[in-house]
């Protein structure tokens, strides 16, 4: 789609949305691929990250009509109804989060702030050095990465199946046709 075209099209993910994700997938990738050691710079990271998804949680109050929470909230209703229309391959057209993606988005913040609260645990003297927490820590950590797998995932064949550019506007915010 040229140009003139896309400034016609909505902006559904605000700035403060588009950069509360990408700065959220630099976080959590660095912490787990990078500053995997548990020390400084992990933790600020860490940190960091909580921080974002608390601002997050704010917005989903105070922000634009797509980033809030009552425009999306996977509710049962909009739950089945979204699976209805997979079933019977109508692929219908969501301004923001589909259902399964807001539950997906829910699932990804939570899994986060767990991490936030596993990880600060482990620096407190009184769970110094104690294997469950560091395992509880890892393994929360292995759940995010294969949830954000399956989230990158779901947002390629979706996007192919609703023949939107759902990748490109995370980055300019307005979802184009293909
Ligand atoms: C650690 C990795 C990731 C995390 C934690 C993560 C988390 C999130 C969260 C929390 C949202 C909701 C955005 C909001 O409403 O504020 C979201 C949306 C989205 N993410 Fe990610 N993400 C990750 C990786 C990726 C990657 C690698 C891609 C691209 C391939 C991607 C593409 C998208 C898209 C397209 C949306 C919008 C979904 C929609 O259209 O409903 N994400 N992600
Ligand atoms: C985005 C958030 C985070 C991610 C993805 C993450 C991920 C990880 C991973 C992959 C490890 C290595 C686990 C292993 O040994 O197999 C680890 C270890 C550790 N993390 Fe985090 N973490 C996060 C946040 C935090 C925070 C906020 C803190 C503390 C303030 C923290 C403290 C630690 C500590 C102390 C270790 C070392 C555990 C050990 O000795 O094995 N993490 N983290």
């Amino acid at each position: 789609m040229s140009d003139h075209m896309s400034s016609n099209l909505p902006l559904v993910w605000d700035r403060f949305v588009r950069i509360f994700h990408w700065s959220l997938v630099l976080c959590v990738l660095s912490n787990f691929f990078v500053f995997d050691d548990g020390k400084d710079i992990h933790q600020w990271t860490g940190y960091l990250a909580v921080c974002l998804v608390a601002l997050r949680v704010i917005w989903g109050f105070l922000g634009s009509q797509y980033a809030r929470f009552s425009n999306f909230f996977p509710t049962p209703n909009r739950l089945r109804r979204h699976l209805k229309a997979l079933k019977s391959g109508v692929h219908e057209e969501h301004a923001g989060h589909n259902p399964l993606g807001a539950l997906m988005m829910l699932a990804l913040i939570t899994v986060v702030l767990c991490l936030g609260v596993t990880g600060w645990m482990q620096t407190l003297d009184a769970f110094w050095g104690e294997e469950w927490l560091q395992n509880t820590h890892a393994f929360i950590a292995n759940a995010l990465i294969a949830l954000a797998t399956i989230h990158a995932i779901a947002a390629i064949v979706m996007g192919r199946l609703e023949k939107t550019k759902l990748i490109k506007a995370m980055f300019t915010g307005k979802k184009e046709r293909w």
